[in-house]
């Protein structure tokens, strides 16, 4: 676990650097810089992070008007700015929020302020049991084990035998019925444009990872996609797309979403 704190205004975080793209004002002058030569590199990136946050908000409605969930753990939440989960879910909704970054966690909590039935926890998404298993999750979640569970905008910091293991570990915990709702972030490691904001996180200390549609499905067994599949985040419910010249910057796409299903 990384041990800076909050008050770390020295160091560019990828939580703070998050929020400022997408328009949030939990981040520093240091959070800004790196984030303006990101946007520099890839001026679509803002309308692609607030994709991503906007898709999140129809999955959190989803999970909670359509499919009756009353209970969400999400991993790798970030700051819960910027129109988080928590706006968009049903009333009443328990949410476990977690991130591996103090800084997120304490910012987070702070940002959360003891709202009902919202908790936010450090956690490794790497080992779900981990968080699963606290004593104070397990209290909180009342021992229920069908939820919903989301991995958003994470699959890129995640290695294949890391995700590998997070499915085989959620499903193994989870009861039938339950769903893990999962994006896949896509990149092109040859394309010059990708490569130098892959450099850019290299720098920060973050390795990304890519991968495609077939070989993520293959890791992410024994779940299975519901009827919708594998939805390109393009063609996401309500979502404006991407102009031509803002699609050129992502020749793969920009990733896909999913509802991945334990059968009852
Ligand atoms: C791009 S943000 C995604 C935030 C949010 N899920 C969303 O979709 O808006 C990625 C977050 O993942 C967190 N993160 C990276 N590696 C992690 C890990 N191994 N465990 C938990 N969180 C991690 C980072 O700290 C950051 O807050």
């Amino acid at each position: 676990m990384p041990t800076k704190t909050i008050v770390d205004a020295s160091v560019p975080n990828a939580g703070r650097i998050y929020d400022y793209l997408l328009g949030g004002h939990h981040n520093f002058e240091i959070d800004r810089r790196t984030g303006d030569r990101i946007r520099a590199t890839l001026p679509a990136l803002p309308k692609v992070m607030r994709m991503f946050r906007w898709c999140l908000q129809d999955v959190a409605t989803q999970l909670t008007y359509e499919r009756g969930f009353d209970t969400i753990v999400d991993f790798a939440s970030g700051l819960p700015t910027a129109d988080h989960m928590h706006t968009a879910v049903a009333p009443d909704t328990k949410i476990v929020y977690s991130d591996r970054d103090s800084v997120c966690v304490e910012y987070g909590q702070e940002i959360l302020g003891g709202t009902p039935n919202i908790v936010y926890f450090q956690a490794d998404c790497r080992y779900p049991d981990l968080l699963l298993n606290r004593p104070e999750v397990q209290e909180f979640l009342g021992g229920k084990r069908r939820v919903a569970v989301i991995y958003w905008g994470i699959s890129m910091f995640l290695a294949d035998e890391e995700i590998r293991h997070i499915a085989q570990t959620l499903y193994d915990w989870t009861a039938p019925g339950s769903v893990f709702a999962f994006y896949l972030q896509l990149a092109d490691a040859v394309d010059p444009t990708s490569s130098k904001v892959i450099e850019m996180y290299r720098q920060m200390g973050e390795e990304l990872h890519f991968r495609s549609v077939e070989e993520c499905k293959e890791l992410m067994k024994p779940w299975v996609a519901d009827a919708k599949g594998w939805v390109p985040m393009e063609t996401w419910h309500g979502i404006e797309p991407l102009s031509p010249e803002e699609r050129q910057q992502f020749p793969q796409g920009v990733g896909y979403g999913v509802y991945l299903v334990k059968g009852e």
